[in-house]
């Protein structure tokens, strides 16, 4: 019998860690396995407060536990971050498309991140240290609000060994130690070789168009520029046609796109 692709499985809240003033990681154990590949995303039911779309930033594979890092949007978000260690949420997927590794590798990756946009780098970060020898040189210009807003703050030293970071800070303070300013001032401190590189853009829809733009006048062409879309979605696999933007999906030929796809397409960039 096929399942209803409506039914989730049920998981358990197993460490819910504070990541900012706004951003939480919910470790959660889900009843059954799922796979589920880097910059997928799941449809996460927040009991009697709705369904949203998450993409884990856990390690990718088979597994039942996953981190799920999320910023207090609204309703189901707000009620979701009232949630503490044993309580339930449900689950299902993943969807979507994912990051095109088999085009990351061997390249020179540059990965440009703010806001929750880190959720899906995070994985894609666990991914490349994973198979670190096919990625020679990774660079990653993050940008974040204030230092207080900065996440995965503990990570970003370990991170420092294997990867080159620049990091700002649109307000800094004087334990600051990147640079003032948006994410985009960052690209005035790198030099890559625009045609071995690869960028992997996500963050909100305003920063992923200006790096775009600023990647464009660097030399690098619209395909080699990655990009992750965020829209409202209710069933997660290309039936209700609440994702649509131009000729896509954005759940299933999404999110993941090349920017010469969408860069002229209405509302993507709202
Ligand atoms: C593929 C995908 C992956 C995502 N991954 C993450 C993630 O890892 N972490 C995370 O914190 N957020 C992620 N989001 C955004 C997240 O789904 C929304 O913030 C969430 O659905 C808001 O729900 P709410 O009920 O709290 O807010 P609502 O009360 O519904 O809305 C609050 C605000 O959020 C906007 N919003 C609502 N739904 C979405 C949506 N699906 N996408 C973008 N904006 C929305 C509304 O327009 C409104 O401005 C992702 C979205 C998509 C489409
Ligand atoms: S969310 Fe239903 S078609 Fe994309």
């Amino acid at each position: 019998m096929n399942k209803n692709p409506y039914s989730p499985i049920k998981a358990q809240i197993k460490e819910v860690i504070d990541e900012t003033p706004n951003i939480k990681t919910f470790v959660i154990e889900l009843e059954e396995e799922m796979e589920f590949s880097t910059g997928q995303f799941v449809q996460l039911t927040v009991p009697g407060a709705g369904e949203c779309p998450f993409t884990p930033s856990s390690k990718t594979g088979k597994t039942a536990l996953m981190d799920i890092t999320v910023m207090k949007a609204g309703a189901a978000t707000a009620v979701l971050h009232e949630k503490k260690p044993s309580d339930i949420v449900y689950v299902r997927g993943p969807y979507g498309n994912g990051f095109p590794l088999d085009r990351l590798r061997d390249r020179e990756l540059l990965i440009v991140g703010g806001g929750c946009g880190m959720a899906p780098l995070r994985s894609l970060l666990h991914e490349i240290l994973s198979d670190r020898n096919r990625y020679p040189r990774v660079i990653m210009l993050y940008g974040c609000k204030t230092p207080r807003d900065m996440l995965y703050g503990d990570s970003f030293g370990e991170w420092g060994e294997e990867f080159e970071i620049h990091k700002a800070a649109d307000k800094a303070d004087s334990s600051w130690d990147g640079k003032q300013g948006v994410v985009t001032e960052l690209f005035k401190d790198i030099k890559v070789d625009a045609a071995k590189c690869v960028a992997v853009v996500v963050g909100p829809p305003v920063m992923m168009k200006f790096a775009s733009l600023e990647l464009s006048k660097m030399g690098v062409s619209d395909d080699r520029i990655i990009v992750s879309l965020e829209k409202n979605m209710t069933c997660g696999f290309g039936k209700c046609r609440h994702c649509l933007v131009g000729p896509y999906y954005v759940c299933k030929d999404g999110p993941v796109f090349e920017y010469g796809q969408v860069k002229d397409l209405p509302d993507v960039w709202d």
